[in-house]
């Protein structure tokens, strides 16, 4: 949410910086800026809407310098426009920032009673005025900075140029992640790793609070307490070619078809594929833990769901499942002892980055599925379970949903076994089902034509419904969650008996009633609950395997049918997953709505 960029370069930076924002425009495409500092003047360019329009604005008026700043924003504080978009600047200084101000409004207040002139609606500009002042108080550059840090309550990442500064930058971290990179007589600082891949590989983190000072060769830590500190410099790889389309129309059609080789990633490294053992990387006392306690966001949200069925199931341990910002509030009083897990692509999700701080507060053994590594919750948690989905850029996550299932699918065994609750040979056999999942994912990417034909019953739909029961209900709620983001067709994801409780109500020929129906212990509830639709005058589209279609035949229910391989408890949320992502790709495609940067949105929320 909001991405920063910025270079102490040997050589012009300003179209790096704007290649550097591209990496990062999955975090926001409401506007875009870059500043650079040369010869005691900051330049500024900046445009509203995506990055294609800064690059524009650059083309006919380029600046100048080896020392820069960029930002690409997701509005929350003022419209998306050319005014409020970052950096904003003063005679003096020059702000990217990424977070939220809270009480900008007070400080703004007071900014203007002194005498300055505010021209935007964001929070981040009492932060450029702030630095200003201190410096027309006559304190120096650092610490007029120094000082700005103390007014600000809320959460930042901050890149700051102050022109009488040459070859500095002077960044901080509170709430919102920020690195630094370290070239060939050049430092980088950016929102994540990825924007810095092409760069280099050489990454230090800064800790909650920490703030630097950098110049082209080095970087000076400080922590919050003000102390000079080391920060260690580590090697990470990432592939930049993530960040290209590779071929594909979208990246979220790139990302769908990475499955087969993210899952398998994923699965081999938790369950060797020879001896068909788990080897999991660290050793979770699943014995000590009498409930676990899950909190995500979102799609992340909805792989806790999923997992809530195998644990209680499979490993006989009792799982609550919350979203972040309700578990956040709720002050839900945990068992001393207990084990909280967290859910994220991203690892930067503000609301299940607070949760897990809270769950440590509260004693609880946190465990966090996460797909970035190094970020916040992967170097918060006490023991941190990778999936290995690589960089996913379409905003509407796919990938990394099925990797995230593929874990918690994983761990669920390891509890299992550990507490005495399944056999060698039934670990043996949902360790070959997990294994097998590349297999059959290629086998339903295959099958393009039949999604493209159920598109088009939702392209003209202004709702749609999504039923199932079990491990399904939670995968009605995420193909719901896809359809409504990218094609912007209002879906409700409903648990299929819940429906005759109100939903029923809406059944019409104009409302496409997506049911999933594998076989497993509720299919015949679920197909009971489709000839209510169809009973109704609704349209269904039912996606069930061979058993599915048998009875549907028999039972004579006129409803369109998308044949699926036949499943298992384990596999099948994550198997009926794709078709989802699938359908509401193609449906956005044939709406003409923008795929992998939907409206509104953007991937990894840092604000509240
Ligand atoms: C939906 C989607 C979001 C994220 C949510 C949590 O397609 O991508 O709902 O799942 O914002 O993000 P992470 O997993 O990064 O914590």
């Amino acid at each position: 949410m909001c991405g920063i960029v910025g270079i102490l370069g040997n050589k012009p930076v300003a179209q790096r910086l704007i290649d550097g924002l591209k990496r990062l425009e999955y975090r926001g495409y409401d506007s875009a800026g870059i500043a650079t500092l040369e010869s005691g003047l900051l330049h500024v360019c900046r445009a509203q809407g995506k990055l294609v329009a800064l690059q524009s604005a650059f083309d006919s008026s380029p600046i100048i310098g080896n020392l820069g700043i960029g930002h690409t924003r997701w509005a929350t504080h003022g419209v998306p426009s050319e005014v409020n978009a970052h950096p904003h600047v003063s005679s003096k200084v020059a702000v990217v920032h990424n977070g939220i101000i809270e009480n900008y409004a007070h400080l703004k207040e007071a900014l203007i009673k002194k005498g300055h002139a505010f021209v935007s609606q964001t929070d981040t500009e009492v932060v450029t005025h702030t630095i200003t002042d201190y410096l027309n108080q006559g304190l120096s550059p650092f610490d007029a900075f120094k000082a700005s840090l103390k007014d600000f309550h809320g959460a930042y990442a901050l890149a700051i140029l102050i022109k009488d500064t040459p070859d500095t930058l002077f960044v901080a971290r509170r709430g919102s992640p920020l690195v630094v990179g370290f070239g060939d007589g050049e430092t980088y600082i950016g929102s994540d790793a990825l924007v810095l891949a092409p760069w280099t590989k050489q990454l230090c983190y800064l800790e909650e609070g920490d703030y630097a000072i950098l110049t082209p060769e080095k970087a000076m830590f400080y922590n919050e307490y003000g102390q000079s500190v080391d920060r260690p410099i580590k090697t990470i790889s990432i592939n930049a070619d993530a960040v290209t389309k590779g071929g594909y129309d979208h990246f979220m059609l790139k990302e769908i078809f990475e499955q087969p080789t993210a899952v398998k990633e994923t699965v081999e490294s938790l369950i060797d594929p020879v001896s068909e053992r788990l080897k999991l990387p660290v050793d979770v006392d699943w014995n000590a833990i009498t409930k676990i306690t899950m909190v995500a966001c979102g799609t992340s949200y909805f792989s806790t769901a999923v997992a809530k069925y195998w644990f209680e199931m499979i490993a006989k341990l009792p799982v609550e499942v919350d979203i972040a910002s309700e578990f956040r509030y709720r002050e839900s009083p945990l068992p001393k002892g207990g084990a909280a897990l967290f859910i994220s692509q991203s690892g930067e999700t503000i609301d299940t980055l607070e949760a897990m701080k809270q769950a440590k507060e509260m004693d609880q053994t946190t465990i966090v599925v996460v797909n970035v590594p190094e970020s916040s919750m992967d170097r918060l948690a006490d023991y941190s379970f990778h999936t290995k989905a690589g960089p996913e850029i379409g905003v509407a996550s796919t990938k990394a949903f099925t990797c995230q299932l593929a874990v918690l699918a994983t761990l669920c065994l390891d509890a299992a076994i550990k507490r005495g609750v399944l056999s060698d040979v039934e670990a043996k056999e949902y360790a070959q089902q997990l294994l097998n999942l590349p297999n059959e994912i290629y086998g339903i990417l295959q099958k393009e034509s039949d999604y493209q034909q159920v598109a088009e019953t939702l392209k003209p739909a202004r709702d749609a419904l999504y039923l199932g029961r079990g491990t399904s209900f939670p995968i009605a709620m995420e193909g719901a969650l896809k359809l409504k983001e990218i094609s912007y067709i209002h879906a409700e994801g409903y648990a299929a008996g819940e429906m005759k409780h109100g939903p029923i109500a809406l059944i019409d020929q104009l409302m496409p009633v997506i049911v999933l129906a594998p076989f497993d212990k509720w299919m015949v509830k679920t197909l009971s609950n489709l000839q209510e639709v169809i009973a109704r005058g609704g349209i269904a589209i039912c996606f069930t395997d061979r058993i599915g279609r048998e009875h549907i035949q028999k039972d004579q229910i006129p409803t369109q049918i998308v044949e699926m391989p036949m499943t298992h408890l384990m596999t099948a949320p994550i198997l009926y997953a794709v078709p989802m992502q699938l359908l509401s790709y193609y449906t956005a495609l044939l709406r003409g709505t923008d795929v992998d940067q939907p409206r509104n949105l953007a991937k990894s929320v840092t604000v509240e």
